[in-house]
C-alpha cells in the first residue's frame, strides 16, 4: 500500500446486498472503487450489529485493492489478530472504544496492518496530537457511527482542516466516514481530506445486475470534488 494524498473513494458494503457481498465488492472495484470499506459493529460501542472476521475472511478474495475495516467496537484489542488474518489492510479503531487506544495502535501495527484512529463527531482533533506519529490514517466520523444513510455533520469540515495542518508532512491519510455525497465531498476534499468513505451514496439505485449506476455514482463524487 504506497502513500498518496489524490482522492480515494472507498464504497462501504454497510449499504451493499449482504446476501452478496462477493459480487458487490468485485462489482464495486470494476466500477472503479479505491478502497473497500468494511464496517464492523458490536451493537454495544454503536446501537447496531453487522459481522466479524469470519465474514472478512470471507469477503477478501473478492477484493483486490484494499480492504480498510473499520472497527466499531469495544474492546478492540482481543480482535485485532483475528481481523489482521482475515486480510485487512487497513484497521481503524476508534479513540473513545477504551482507555487505551495506543496500545491498540501499536498493537495493529504490530499485526501486520497499517493502523487508523476513528474520531467520533462530539471528540476534538486534541485526542489524537500524541498518537501522530504511530497512525497510517484519521477518520473523521461525519455522522454519529452505527447506521448508513444519515445526515452530514457540518461541524466536522473544521475538524478536518485542523487535522491537516497538524499532520503536515507525514504519511497520513484523513477518511471521511458518514454522509459523503456529491454535494459534501468537495467540502472535506477542500479541507483536507484524501480517502472519502461513502455508503448510500454509491449504492443507490444500482445491484451486482446493474453495477453501471455504481459507476456513475462514484463518478459524481468524483467530478464535484474536481470541479
Ligand atoms: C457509519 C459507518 C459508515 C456508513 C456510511 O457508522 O461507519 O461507513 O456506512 O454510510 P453513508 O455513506 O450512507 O453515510
Ligand atoms: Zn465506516
Amino acid at each position: 500500500m504506497s502513500f498518496d494524498r489524490s482522492l480515494k473513494i472507498a464504497p462501504s458494503i454497510l449499504s451493499a446486498d449482504f446476501a452478496n457481498f462477493g459480487l458487490e465488492c468485485e462489482a464495486i472495484e470494476a466500477q472503479g472503487a479505491d478502497w473497500v470499506h468494511v464496517d464492523v459493529m458490536d451493537g454495544h460501542f454503536v446501537p447496531n450489529l453487522t459481522f466479524g472476521p469470519a465474514t472478512c475472511a470471507a469477503i477478501r478474495p473478492h477484493i483486490k485493492g484494499v480492504m480498510d475495516v473499520h472497527l466499531m467496537i469495544a474492546p478492540v484489542d482481543p480482535y485485532i489478530q483475528a481481523f489482521a488474518d482475515a486480510g485487512a489492510d487497513v484497521i481503524t479503531a476508534h479513540v473513545e472504544a477504551g482507555p487505551h487506544i495506543h496500545r491498540t495502535l501499536q498493537a495493529i501495527r504490530a499485526a501486520g496492518c497499517k493502523a487508523g484512529v476513528a474520531l467520533n463527531p462530539g471528540t476534538p482533533v486534541s485526542t489524537v496530537k500524541y498518537l501522530m506519529d504511530m497512525v497510517d490514517l484519521i477518520c473523521v466520523m461525519t455522522v454519529n457511527p452505527g447506521f448508513g444513510g444519515q445526515k452530514f455533520i457540518h461541524s466536522q469540515i473544521e475538524k478536518v482542516a485542523k487535522l491537516r495542518a497538524m499532520i503536515g508532512d507525514r504519511p497520513i491519510h484523513i477518511e471521511i466516514d458518514g454522509g459523503v455525497d456529491p454535494t459534501t465531498a468537495p467540502l472535506v476534499r477542500e479541507a483536507g481530506a484524501d480517502v472519502l468513505v461513502a455508503g448510500s451514496a454509491v449504492f443507490r439505485g444500482g445491484s451486482v445486475s446493474k453495477p453501471e449506476v455504481y459507476g456513475e455514482n462514484m463518478r459524481a463524487i468524483r467530478a464535484a470534488c474536481d470541479s
